[in-house]
């Protein structure tokens, strides 16, 4: 959700700005533009569209400025125009900032501010920050903090911060301290990189690892300073903060497509490493049917956090809060513990009641998904005023982001080791936060003692089979799916069925092919579609029904029937070599035979595909599909 970055060192700036923005389009791309300075001179160019746009605009000119911002805009106040792309300055031009977030009282300041004679020339919430910057530096209050006597500028942008309401990260340049770059965080991520006599910000990492690994995430409420000489980090109120960088342990290469056409699609083919190491890293391998004392999973959360549980709460968004579903039924039927899946969006306002001895787990990819923790932190407040301990918050996050805002926010998390996500559409975060799901549903259930020994042993034992049966999928079906999206390329709605532990991933499997394909599609249980939606049946609507060997597997062959029976094509995801299936469907997309429970590691791979191979024969730009953002920072 918008893209900021800012260099000031020892080399030109344009280009470290422009790669970084490169590593940043994935948060959005309405537009982009890059403020330098350099002699004396603020040069501001923006681009409407992607970053390209920008690159054209800028080719060819020499710019040897050694301290920039730039900005990769996900609209959110005023169209995806050139006058509204970042950076914006104040009226004198002597300022440029960026700006990631929501400016919520925006229009009372806006028209304070023009009182006073500033001219705006956009339709965006940032505007009025240069102003009123600018403001606070020509006509400072008589009360300012020490922070003055070091400069003007920063004491000028911790005042206006204090005046900012909603969600923001900003970097910030001026003409007039043409050797500092200050930047602030309140509810958006920020991150500063530490060179060697050079500096960064990014709203992510991978806009910094190419230069260095050693980082600084600031925390809501700081703004930070940063010169050549070196960064030092404030309180909104002005105090000082100590404060080390760490050493992030991912390298470049991690965000380059290493020869696949689309990250969506190498991150497709990552799936069978990330379960592998996920099973690697969280099942003891010394654990046996005679060796099993001690739980065969290890986790390393902290024991009182998951005893005497009564109910674990889940909130999550899109297609985290798929995951959280297969979660639900996993914690419901192995560990036996009432689960409540919600979507953060509207926890966070309408809240269930409280309940004692709960789990409340934020899930998210990104770690910064604004809903999400904010329906944490709430929770989080909410139940600090309890003074009954049953109701005291226990929190937990599953992320693949250790470094993020949420494994921040809570005391303990699930790494889902998945790596950094690159391509909009989720796909390997989503089969890492559901093998998080199980082991944590196995850890409960030794602990509460739901399940035999036989039975975790059998879970885990065909759980490793997982990587190589993924394996066989991506081998065996890719060239067929892609030759079966041909018959789509026209298609215009799409249904999906599954039951059980498959519905969520129909709901999965419509989720991908509408927002990379932008192809109507929807995903019902496959039950209830009597109830409504085979009112929408016909020739032109295919539908997807995910049937695997287990308690539901011939309710949903009736219900792939009742919907050939109106003229459907039927495109079945079942298990290899089975007679029944191949009678029905008339496309197959078969996976291994596996344990019910553990289906959906599977059942969600050719739908990724599908939805991909669509997309792609539509010529459709599958990693950074319209109006879509991959980390999504605003409410
Ligand atoms: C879909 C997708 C989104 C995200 C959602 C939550 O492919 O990626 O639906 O799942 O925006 O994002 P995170 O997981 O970062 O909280």
């Amino acid at each position: 959700m918008c893209g900021i970055v800012g260099y000031i060192g020892t080399r030109p700036a344009s280009n470290i700005l422009l790669e970084g923005l490169q590593k940043l389009e994935y948060r959005g791309y309405d537009s982009a533009g890059v403020a330098t300075i350099s002699e004396g001179e603020l040069q501001c160019v923006r681009a409407k569209g992607k970053l390209q746009n920008l690159q054209d605009k800028l080719a060819g000119y020499e710019n040897l400025a050694r301290v920039g911002i730039g900005h990769t805009r996900w609209a959110t106040h005023g169209k995806p125009e050139e006058y509204n792309a970042h950076p914006h300055t104040d009226t004198a031009r002597r300022l440029a900032v960026v700006q990631n977030g929501i400016i919520e009282n925006y229009r009372e300041l806006r028209e304070d501010l023009k009182a006073k004679g500033h001219k705006f020339l956009s339709d965006t919430d940032t505007e009025v920050v240069p102003h009123l910057i600018a403001e606070f530096m020509k006509n400072p209050p008589h009360h300012l903090s020490p922070l003055s006597l070091q400069s003007l500028f920063l004491e000028a942008v911790r005042l206006a911060a204090n005046c900012l309401q909603g969600a923001f990260a900003l970097a910030i340049i001026c003409v007039d301290f043409s050797d500092e770059l200050i930047v602030v965080r309140q509810q958006a991520p920020l991150v500063i990189g530490f060179g060697q006599g050079e500096f960064f910000c990014a709203s992510d990492t991978p806009a910094i690892v190419p230069h260095t690994r050693a980082v600084l995430p600031l925390e809501n409420g700081e703004l930070a300073r940063l010169t050549p000489m070196g960064v030092e980090v404030y309180t909104f109120a002005g105090d000082r903060l100590k404060k080390f960088p760490r050493t992030l342990n991912w390298n470049p290469i991690m965000v380059e497509k290493q020869g696949f056409k689309h990250f969506m699609l190498k991150e497709i083919y990552e799936q069978p490493g990330v379960v592998r190491t996920g099973i690697e890293t969280y099942i003891d391998a010394a654990w046996s049917l005679e060796n099993n004392g001690t739980s065969p999973i290890r986790l390393g959360l902290a024991p009182d956090l998951l005893q005497g549980l009564e109910h674990i709460q889940i909130v999550a968004c899109g297609t985290s809060w798929h995951a959280s579903l297969v979660g639900k039924h996993l914690l419901e039927q192995l560990a036996n513990i009432p689960t409540m899946v919600q979507y953060a969006s509207e926890f966070r306002y309408s809240p269930s009641p409280l309940m004692p001895n709960t789990l409340t787990i934020g899930v998210t990819q990104s770690g910064e998904t604004a809903d999400t923790l904010a329906a944490l932190e709430m929770e989080q407040s909410r139940r600090s005023q309890q003074p009954d301990p049953q109701f005291q918050a226990r929190m937990l996050g599953i992320t693949n982001r250790a470094e993020s805002s949420l494994a921040r926010m809570v005391p303990h998390i699930i790494d889902t080791h998945a790596g950094i996500e690159i391509g909009v559409a989720a796909t390997k975060t989503f089969t890492a936060q559901v093998m998080a799901f199980y082991f944590l549903a196995l850890e409960l259930a030794y602990i509460r003692k739901t399940l035999s020994s036989e039975r975790i042993h059998a879970i885990v034992e065909e759980m490793r089979q997982l990587p190589a049966q993924i394996e066989l999928v991506l081998e065996s079906q890719e060239r067929y799916i892609e030759e079966l999206a041909h018959d789509f390329a026209e298609t215009q709605d799409f249904i999906f069925l599954g039951r059980g532990i498959n519905f969520p991933i129909a709901l999965e499997g419509a989720l991908k092919l509408k927002e990379i394909s932008y192809i109507h599609a929807e995903g019902y249980p496959a039950g209830e579609m009597k109830h409504g939606p085979i009112a929408l049946l016909d020739a032109k609507v295919p539908v997807v029904a995910i049937a695997m060997p287990g308690s539901v597997y011939e309710k949903v062959l009736s219900n792939a029937q009742e919907a050939k029976a109106r003229d459907a094509q039927l495109i079945g995801v079942v298990p290899l070599n089975d007679a029944e299936a191949e009678d029905t469907f008339d496309s197959l997309l078969p996976v291994p035979k596996v344990d019910e429970l553990l289906s959906p590691i599977l059942t969600v791979i050719p739908l990724q595909l599908l939805a991909y191979h669509i997309a792609a024969r539509r010529g459709l730009d599958v990693d950074q599909p319209r109006n879509l953002a991959k980390s999504v920072t605003v409410e």
